[in-house]
């Protein structure tokens, strides 16, 4: 047993001195241990983002240039991590008490309609009037609109797109795949040969990022989950697409069972070591491959994501969009930032530097960008055509009773029928509420 030594009076006094430390610290509020420091003049403002994938250090550097122009503010980033649904909750839980401890944060684009009507953003609609707004992809504005009022400010957009490794489909005569089918065999023919190589890989874990891959295996089977407001999930067209993305593990052995487990992140490393000939993600990930030192470094080319004979190719809509919290205590600095963040030229840096794509469509069209990125101008009709999530403040809850019932399909817990009518009626009991509310 370690034995316990009385505190000697130094000890104590010390330690009397801590604690009232932190009661005065406590009953100022947070602010006063944190920001605001007395007799200085400069404002601190929490800026709150998920983790971002790769070298944060040209993200910084943005944030730097932003104190240099402004002087009378300072930005502390404070990071959470990269899964959307973990800042959701943290989201949640703060912003119900009323939180002010932070000033700025990037909202999903599923989020805004939420936020806004709990009544957690500052409206932002001055940020954008109408001659501004269409500089804006439409689909990410719309996402950030609720009852005709702005709350936040579309950052960077996401889609879903495929990956594919140029070097080995060209050494086995293959082109990017335009059908589910044809991925399937290109990938069945090479790993045949190379056996180390996973033929496909993508986001299948209970989360978010499920929704919005099997969201794409359904549009692109000419499926849907709803038409205006009524709920057409359980549908031949979704049972079909469900059954190939489990085919793809089981039947075609071209996935890894691991990819049930799979979020962005892991497909993207084991895809940038070397280890898959194509993968689902999103844009951002093909400036790390392209980093010096990348094993895949010009080896990987980007395409719109395969469709089913007869069907489009369709993409989820992702993306980020900076808002204010309406509890801050620095609304006018706050939106300073946030118009710096989402200029043009911010943009186009975050875009050459760390992948985020530009959210403003003129720099589609920019000379260094496409010099740097030759696909953005492909990247430019996916982002048009990519289609979103269910645009409502229920989203989540959408989203949380469909997440456990496409995971049942992909373990082999229940077959695509049963879990498409369970989420029938599922939907139909949390819109029968959104209508009343
Ligand atoms: C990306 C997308 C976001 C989506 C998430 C799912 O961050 O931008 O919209 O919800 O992935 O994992």
């Amino acid at each position: 047993m370690i034995p316990v030594q009385p505190l000697c009076s130094q000890m104590r006094r010390d330690l009397v001195q801590v604690l009232a430390l932190c009661i005065a610290a406590c009953l100022l509020g947070p602010q006063a241990c944190t920001r605001d420091v007395p007799g200085d003049k400069t404002t601190t403002l929490v800026f709150k983002h998920g983790k971002i994938a790769g070298d944060p250090g040209p993200f910084r550097e943005v944030i730097l240039q932003f104190e240099r122009e402004n002087p009378g503010i300072r930005i502390r980033e404070e990071v959470l991590p990269a899964a959307t649904d973990e800042q959701h909750q943290f989201y949640v839980i703060n912003l119900e008490g009323q939180t002010n401890d932070f000033d700025v944060f990037a909202l999903d684009v599923i989020w805004v309609p939420e936020f806004a009507r709990a009544g957690w953003l500052k409206d932002l609609t001055h940020l954008l009037p109408a001659q501004s707004r269409e500089a804006f992809f439409a689909a990410p504005l719309e996402a950030v609109t609720h009852t005709g009022r702005v709350y936040a400010i579309p950052w960077y957009i996401d889609a879903g797109v495929l990956y594919y490794r140029k070097d080995l489909l060209e050494q086995y005569g293959f082109g990017p795949p335009k059908h589910w089918h044809d991925l399937v065999h290109s990938a069945s023919v090479i790993i045949s040969s190379e056996p180390e190589l996973y033929g496909f890989l993508w986001q299948g874990k209970q989360y978010e990022g499920l929704i919005c891959d099997v969201l794409e295996y359904l549009w692109s089977h000419g499926g849907d989950v709803l038409q205006g407001n009524r709920v057409v999930i359980d549908s031949a067209e979704n049972r079909r697409a469900l059954s190939f993305m489990k085919d793809l593990i089981d039947t075609y052995r071209v996935t890894p069972a691991f990819v049930t487990t799979a979020t962005e992140e892991p497909t993207r490393h084991i895809f940038g070591k070397g280890g898959a000939v194509f993968m689902r993600n999103w844009p951002y990930a093909w400036n790390l491959f392209q980093r010096d030192g990348s094993a895949v470094k010009d080896k990987v080319g980007l395409s719109p994501l395969p469709a089913a004979p007869g069907h489009r190719s369709a993409s989820t809509l992702g993306g980020w969009q900076l808002g204010v919290n309406r509890f801050s205590r620095h609304p006018r600095e706050a939106e300073r930032f946030i118009v710096y963040m989402t200029s043009y030229e911010t943009q186009k840096l975050l875009s050459l530097t760390i992948g985020y794509k530009p959210t403003r469509k003129a720099l589609y069209r920019d000379e260094d960008l496409l010099a740097a990125q030759p696909f953005m101008a492909e990247l430019y009709g996916v982002f048009e055509r990519a289609r979103p999530r269910p645009v409502t403040p229920y989203y989540m809850m959408l989203s949380q009773v469909l997440q456990p019932e496409f995971s049942a399909v992909l373990a082999g817990i229940k077959d695509p029928g049963e879990a498409l009518r369970a989420a029938q009626k599922q939907m139909e009991f949390i819109l029968k509420i959104e209508e009343s509310g």
